[in-house]
């Protein structure tokens, strides 16, 4: 095998004996492959878990769980991973079997290192072949969301994992992460991608329409109930039910939740007939759940309800180099609808927006970028087109928008951005006839 060929292939090595995984790893890191060692059937769930390996090599008898039972695992949640057992002699039978369970391959102790060369270089092809009919030679798909970062990446594989089944998800991450758009590509990439994907925000409801919202309500249950009506579970039966802010939700609701979990049927107010639904829970939220069951504001049986594949969104300021990608993205984005060509950035506003913080994570940064795209009208964006607060670690010269007159440009500069550079819309906004926008919008050197 050539050191190049097989470069990006990762190899997990599982067996009960450090020498055997010694052995194996050094002579599959010689052949150029990333090999990974772990000693026991539990330490390799959880790396699968944590990692994308291309090919599994496993012994068949180890202590606790053997070499079956990782297989079997593999095959319920790993589809596209190649396996090869490594039995003894006397255990041949258990070698027919693994191949019955989905190994792809045995080999039988001892063996020798061509022998092992040889069964992974079959394995290797075999997943160039695959991966080639299905056009995927890159395994982690993005789902339309920006991200290299190895973070994100641990993102996209979750969601991936997500798609495939139908377990309830817990997406955790501070305001303006995304969790939003990871529930959305978790639901348009599962096989319920044809039926609705319905966004509650469970800080919304209030309690006394609780049931109704949730549930529906018959015609004539409550006054005002003039016809019937469906519920949330009843919109999204077939499909998914986003509820979003779930850290939020009150006891009331909790418990009226948990039930639906547990039994995946609704009674609607004023009915007597029990409906079933078949609706999928993607729960979101910006709050330490754990510690809220801690502090017995969270139901603690709701939260292993809903935390059966957890998706942890990181912040904007750990995802490294993503930050420019994003600002790319957004300056383009916003670029075109503005009917505008994209601006160039300079370094000092690169180094000031990969410093800054961002509290306020990629929705901040896109607001950012969109604002900057309405207003700035020269090819580059500079450090003085920046919030005050982004500048401070980057030279700004004697700038100081603290007068009156700055304050008030700096307004309506926002309101422009928000209504997304529609003057009308803005002067309305601000209460001003569009003339006298005009003429602001002129004196701080932004007219048309
Ligand atoms: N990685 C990304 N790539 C492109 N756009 C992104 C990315 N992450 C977030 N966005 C955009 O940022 C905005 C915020 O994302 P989203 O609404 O999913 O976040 P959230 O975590 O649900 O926020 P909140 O906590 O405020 O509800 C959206 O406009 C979304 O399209
Ligand atoms: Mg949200």
């Amino acid at each position: 095998m050539t050191r190049k060929s097989n470069k990006a292939h990762k190899v997990l090595i599982v067996d009960d004996s450090t020498s055997t995984l010694e052995v194996i790893q050094r002579n599959l890191t010689h052949a150029g492959l990333d090999a990974y060692i772990c000693s026991s059937v539990r330490d390799a769930v959880r790396f699968l878990d944590e990692s994308t390996i291309d090919i599994v090599i496993t012994d068949f008898k180890m202590p606790e769980q053997n070499g079956l039972e990782l297989i079997k695992h593999i095959r319920d949640n790993c589809a596209d991973i190649e396996i090869i057992m490594i039995t003894g002699h006397p255990d041949i039978e258990d070698a027919v079997q693994a191949i019955k369970d989905g190994a792809d391959d045995y080999l039988v102790k001892p063996f020798t290192d061509t022998e092992l060369l040889d069964a992974v270089q079959r394995m290797v092809e075999k997943l160039g072949n695959r991966r080639r009919a299905a056009g995927t030679q890159t395994p982690a798909k993005s789902f339309g969301i920006i991200g290299e970062s190895e973070k994100m990446q641990h993102v996209f594989h979750r969601i991936e994992k997500a798609a495939t089944t139908d377990a309830t998800v817990l997406v955790a991450g501070d305001s303006g992460t995304g969790k939003e758009m990871v529930a959305r590509a978790i639901h348009y990439n599962s096989k319920r991608r044809r039926e609705p994907f319905v966004p509650v925000n469970c800080t919304a409801i209030p309690d006394t329409l609780l049931e109704s919202e949730l549930f529906g309500h018959m015609k004539g249950a409550f006054t005002g109930a003039k016809e019937n009506r469906n519920g949330f579970f009843q919109i999204a039966d077939g499909g998914t039910l986003f509820l979003d802010e779930i850290g939020d939700a009150s006891l009331n609701m909790q418990s009226k939740l948990l039930r639906v979990l547990q039994n995946k049927e609704i009674r609607p107010v004023g009915s007597d007939r029990i409906q079933h639904v078949n609706t999928r829970i993607i729960a979101a939220t910006h709050k330490n759940l754990l510690g809220l069951v801690k502090s017995g504001t969270f139901r603690e049986d709701l939260y292993y309800r809903l935390n059966v594949i957890d998706v942890a969104v990181p912040e904007l300021s750990e995802r490294g180099d993503d930050i420019l990608s994003l600002v790319n993205y957004f300056a383009q984005k916003y670029a075109r609808e503005m009917n505008c060509p994209v601006p160039a950035f300079s370094d000092n506003v690169l180094t000031a927006l990969k410093s800054y913080a961002w509290p306020g994570n990629v929705r901040e940064l896109e607001n950012l970028i969109q604002r900057l795209v309405v207003i700035v009208d020269a090819d580059m964006i500079r450090t003085r087109d920046l919030p005050e607060s982004m500048r401070f670690n980057v030279n700004t010269g004697s700038e100081n928008r603290l007068r009156l007159e700055d304050v008030v440009a700096d307004h309506i500069v926002k309101i422009l951005a928000m209504t997304s550079g529609n003057k009308t819309q803005a002067a309305k906004i601000l209460d001003i006839d569009r003339k006298t926008l005009n003429t602001r919008l002129k004196k701080i050197g932004h007219g048309d």
